[in-house]
Parts: C-alpha cells; structure tokens; sequence
C-alpha cells in the first residue's frame, strides 16, 4: 500500500509517500520561512499563493524521490482542516484531483489528529496514550483511544503553547519562526534570571494558559540592557514554560488513574514537541509517574506530509475512505 499525504494547512507545502508497513519512502517539505520572514508571521493570503505555485512540484518530488509513478499510489490523504483556509482548498483540491483522475480513494484528515497518532508511524505505540499536543495552533491533554477516538483532558484557554514561544521570540527579535529560534537563544542564558508566572496551576484542572506568561514576558523585557538579558530571559521562559507542561501533564496522568484508565505511555507531539527542555520535562515527569515516554523525531513533530500520509494508512486500514465533495474545515476539533 503506497498512501500520498499532501499538507498545506499553515506555511508548509509537503508531500509524503508511507507504506503500511511504517517505510517513508519520501518526505518533502517547502518551508515558507522566506514568504513570511519579513512580516515576523504567516500572512494567509501569501501563505495560500505560495501553496498553489509549490505544491505541484512538491508533490513531483515525492513520487520521484519515492521511484514511484503516480499510477502506482493506492490512495490520497490531503489535509482538510484545521488551518488557514487559501491553503487548505490548494492541499485538499489537488489530493482530491488525484484521487479523481487516478480512481483511487481520497481520505479526509484532521491535521491534529495526524500529530496525535504520528508517533505510531516511527514506532510501535498501542491504543490507548496520553498525548499532549503542543503545537502553534493547539495545546491539549487527550487520551488517544484509537483513530478517531479521543477523550480531551483539558485544552487551552487562550493562547497555544508555540503562539506563546512565537510571540516572544517575536517580542524579543528573534525572527521567525520563534520556536527553534528561541531555543538556540535560550542555549546560552540562565534559566533562573528571570521568575516568571505559571497562570492556571493552582487547582487540579488540565486547561491551559499562555496568555499571562507572555505579558510578564513583555514586562520583564523591559530589564533586557545586554544580550545576556536576552538569552537569560529566553532560557527562563523556556523553563517556564515546559514547566507548565509538564505540570498539567502530571495532572493528566492523575485524572487517567482516578479514572483506572490503563496507560503506559505518554506521546508529545506538534512543533514545541521539538523542543529538548520540553522534551527532558516530560520525561521526568514520566519517570516520576512510571510511564514510558516518547514522541517522534523532531522532523516530524513539526508539520510535514508523512503524518498525513501515516492517518491515511491507519484510516483506509479502517475503511474510512471520503466524498470528493468534503469542504475543508478551517475549524475542526479533534474528535468531530
Ligand atoms: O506542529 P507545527 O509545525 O504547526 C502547527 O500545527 O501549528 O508547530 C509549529 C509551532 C510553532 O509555534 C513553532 O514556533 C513551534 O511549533 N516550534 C517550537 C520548536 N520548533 C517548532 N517551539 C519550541 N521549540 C522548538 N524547537
Ligand atoms: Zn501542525
């Protein structure tokens, strides 16, 4: 079985080809950093146009890259929701195209849902995980039942977990994007500079928020005079930040055992699910709890075609095959 995945929901344009049996045989990513560098943000409208002239080519390298003819592809996974919607229609147009003009089935894919069971594809993790998926657009606890079975623990009340990291890598100049930026930064600054807040971290609840962070974040900048400062104020943000992770992280894992839900692991995934202070945080939150804890590599915790064409596997696998006629879903919860 040789599934295409086609991502094109934020400032990615990427094609993958997997095979039921986990092998990528391609996986091609073109990153419009260069599209939206000097704005310090995607801008939609670019983001779209930037989709509709690549993502041909993209797609052309991923079945060259694959030694595959397109005649040989079993079925089209496109990414239809949620995202920005100039290039949602671009990514869910062309898979559909395909799918029609191949008479092959087309497959529907949430893109959270992709990271949620993206870790399934680099290595063997049975239902059911705890997952925490900190992306740009989401933060949010779930037990993940199986494909398309979610239970959400708690999500965020305001601000994503990588908005946060973006806006402050912004705030701070650190460029786009914020994230990987504000890592390096952070690589050569002292965590405990700077004592920042953790909003919600009070009671027992896994909602998030972000929102409080970042404004002591925009205070605090104001004590920056040397570039020390500024790397100080990074690493402690970063400290902070995965704290607050790892934090509702724990009180996940204790809702899950209040409620004698048998878990074994805990998965991280989206684009912070890169980030290596994340990473070392859970991983002591996991040992301190006996858990087992991974996510994938972080190639592929950040958006890319392979986790789309992963769902896609794990959806035809399933039977779930869908109408040429779904509307790509600028909004679309886990779960709906
Ligand atoms: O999963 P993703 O590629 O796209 C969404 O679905 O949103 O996540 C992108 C987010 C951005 O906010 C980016 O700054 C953040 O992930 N990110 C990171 C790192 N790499 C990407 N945040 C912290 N540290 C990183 N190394
Ligand atoms: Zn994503």
């Amino acid at each position: 079985m040789y599934v295409l995945g086609i991502e094109s929901s934020c400032d990615e344009t990427a094609a993958a080809i997997v095979t039921e049996r986990k092998e990528i045989l391609s996986n091609v990513i073109y990153s419009q950093i260069d599209e939206h560098e000097a704005f310090g943000g995607v801008v939609p409208e670019l983001a779209a146009r930037a989709h509709l002239e690549k993502i041909d080519l993209v797609v052309a390298k991923a079945l060259g890259n694959a030694h595959l003819d397109i005649s040989e592809i079993t079925a089209v996974a496109g990414a239809c929701g949620p995202g920005l919607i100039g290039g949602l229609i671009v990514g869910a147009t062309f898979a559909k195209t395909v799918a029609m003009a191949m008479g092959i089935p087309f497959i529907a894919v949430n893109h959270i849902e992709a990271h949620a069971l993206s870790v399934r594809l680099t290595e063997d993790v049975r239902f059911p995980y705890l997952l925490l998926l900190a992306s740009g657009g989401h933060c949010q606890l779930c037990v993940v039942h199986g494909v398309d079975r979610f239970d959400v623990l708690g999500k965020t009340i305001d601000d994503s977990v990588g908005e946060a990291f973006d806006k402050v890598a912004k705030l701070l100049g650190l460029g786009y994007p914020g994230g990987p930026a504000l890592e390096k930064e952070a690589a050569n600054g002292n965590d405990r500079a700077f004592a920042l807040p953790s909003p919600l971290c009070r009671g027992k609840s896994c909602d998030f928020s972000f929102s409080g962070l970042k404004t002591a974040v925009l205070a605090a900048s104001g004590k920056c005079k040397s570039a020390q400062d500024r790397a100080d104020l990074c690493a402690s943000f970063q400290k902070t930040a995965a704290g607050i992770l790892g934090h509702k992280t724990k009180q996940a894992i204790n809702l899950c055992r209040s409620k004698n839900i048998p878990l074994t692991t805990l998965i991280a995934a989206g684009g912070v699910a890169a980030n290596g202070i994340v990473r070392k945080e859970l991983r002591n939150v996991c040992s301190s709890s006996e858990l087992h804890f991974s996510a994938p590599p972080a190639q592929f915790c950040t958006d890319n075609g392979a986790m789309i064409a992963w769902l896609g596997v794990e959806k035809l696998r399933d039977d779930q095959t869908y109408s040429l006629n779904f509307a790509p879903r600028p909004r679309w919860p886990l779960g709906e």
